[in-house]
């Protein structure tokens, strides 16, 4: 990262509109996964840190509830501005912290400002119902307000759309926050909420809306949170795993909650598709930040006519790709984020290889310091191999072949999760009968892309409760009153 922005990087905590290191006085070390060396050391969140953070977000709560819709619409039309003039700045720290390359930082970047723009022109398009009750005794009016005070927990794949799709829409409503970012990439959280804390103080707003703590043990800070009777909402992008435990505890707290949790993405190719079409989809639906995202393609499930020749693509596609540190110049493919990621892919293909798939590329971690993992194309894979049951958040691509419909969408569905997929096929009829039958929340016909700040990002089954992004997303920060009148 350039000295001059880590220079400008805030460490610490953010409680009350104000930086501070914790309590504790301890920090814990941010590393660049493409060189395993230490970045800088960042503020260790303690409980009683935590409690602070929770109770400034909760006395900011009245003030910012009460602000006028335009105010808080341009504000977060500051942050954008701001955001966008800033973003080479942010994307060098999101490559630094999660090592993806440059390119793919800014498209973040760009996909993160997003966010914060829809919101500022939702803020002001909240809107009620009025009619009068069917009995014809009287009138029945709709009216929204913000939920209360927030805590949202985010992930480390994509540091700044991540806490802006939770933040934006919690500002725009009038929700206050606290947000505690993932240990292994806080330092992205923490610039852009230096610009939200900056925006607010030079229009006399309050700053102690949004509060930052990062910490070494997200139990550490959950707990006092989640505990705190006036909080009102939960919002966590994760693993199914930790979704999990986080519903029972806000269960306690009876909060709304958002989970936006594991996937494992089905990506179907029929007969009928445009195969180099789907090899290029392939190639954004599998290959963005190195395979870590929920809404990765995980299995390719291709028509046994064009298996062959989809095979031959993907392996010419991924060939072209260049692992390297994410800021050299060229770098397509960056690091895992961690040693432990590289380890569960080597083992998902060790495992699918015993089980008799090819291995057609890769299949091995390159001889370089980082934790990188080669792309890899594996043919022949086993249904049932846990390359394709479970999650793989790693370049991989395992292909499995079917010869209908009807064992496609079988397939699709063999799975607890169901947050994505993605089908290649001409026949309209068969894009429409496929939302209807595969269990998704979102599906991308001839692309491999689905993500964008105006739409309903979430999924169904194990996948998640809620949706971000779109009129949705708002939605989940909004409580409605009905009047009687
Ligand atoms: C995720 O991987 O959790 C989010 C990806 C996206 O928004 O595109």
């Amino acid at each position: 990262m350039p000295p001059e922005v880590l220079a400008q990087l805030p460490t610490g905590l953010l409680i009350d509109g104000q930086w501070r290191p914790s309590t504790s006085g301890t920090t814990f070390a941010v590393e660049d996964p493409a060189t395993t060396e230490v970045i800088t050391e960042v503020a260790d969140a303690s409980s009683e840190d935590a409690a602070a953070a929770m109770d400034a977000v909760a006395r900011a709560f009245p003030e910012w509830g009460a602000v006028a819709p335009r105010e808080r619409a341009e504000a977060l039309r500051a942050v954008f501005d701001r955001m966008t003039a800033r973003a080479d700045e942010l994307a060098a720290v999101v490559t630094a912290e999660g090592g993806k390359p440059l390119a793919e930082a800014r498209a973040e970047v760009a996909y993160g400002a997003e966010y914060v723009r829809w919101y500022s022109e939702q803020a002001v398009r909240v809107d009620g119902l009025a009619r009068r009750a069917p009995a014809g005794t009287n009138h029945q009016v709709v009216m929204h307000k913000p939920v209360g005070p927030a805590f949202a927990i985010t992930p480390w794949n994509f540091p700044i759309a991540m806490a802006t799709r939770k933040i934006a829409p919690a500002l725009a409503a009038g929700c206050t926050m606290v947000v505690k970012p993932a240990q292994l990439t806080p330092l992205t959280t923490a610039f852009f909420a230096e610009i939200v804390r900056e925006v607010l103080e030079e229009r006399g707003l309050p700053t102690g809306v949004l509060a930052v703590v990062p910490s070494s043990s997200a139990r550490r800070v959950s707990e006092p949170i989640l505990g705190d009777p006036r909080l009102r909402k939960l919002s966590f992008t994760g693993s199914t795993e930790v979704g999990r435990t986080l519903l029972k505890s806000a269960a306690d707290g009876i909060l709304r909650t958002s989970m936006e949790l594991g996937g494992n993405a089905p990506f179907l190719v029929f007969e009928d598709a445009d195969v180099e079409a789907a090899v290029q989809g392939a190639l954004a639906a599998k290959m963005r930040n190195a395979g870590q995202t929920c809404v990765a393609a995980n299995r390719f499930l291709v028509h046994s006519s064009v298996a062959e020749d989809f095979a031959a693509g993907l392996v010419a596609a991924f060939e072209k790709l260049v692992v390297g540190h994410g800021a050299a110049e060229g770098t397509t493919v960056g690091p895992l984020i961690e040693a432990a990621a590289v380890d569960k892919v080597e083992e998902l293909v060790a495992a699918a290889v015993d089980r008799g798939a090819s291995v057609l590329l890769g299949g091995e971690r390159p001889d370089r310091r980082g934790y990188f993992y080669s792309p890899t194309v594996l043919t022949g894979v086993d249904r049932e191999a846990p390359t394709v049951t479970e999650e793989i958040f790693g370049p991989v691509a395992p292909i499995v072949t079917f010869d209908s419909e009807e064992e496609a969408v079988a397939l699709a569905n063999g799975t607890e999760y169901g947050l994505v997929a993605y089908a290649f096929t001409r026949d309209v009829n068969r894009s429409f009968r496929l939302a209807e039958s595969i269990e998704t929340g979102m599906l991308g016909i001839n692309r491999g892309m689905v993500s964008d700040a105006s739409a309903p990002f979430g999924g169904v089954k194990s996948s998640g409760l809620g949706r971000e992004g779109g009129e949705a997303g708002l939605e989940e920060y909004l409580d409605s009153i009905y009047l009687a009148i």
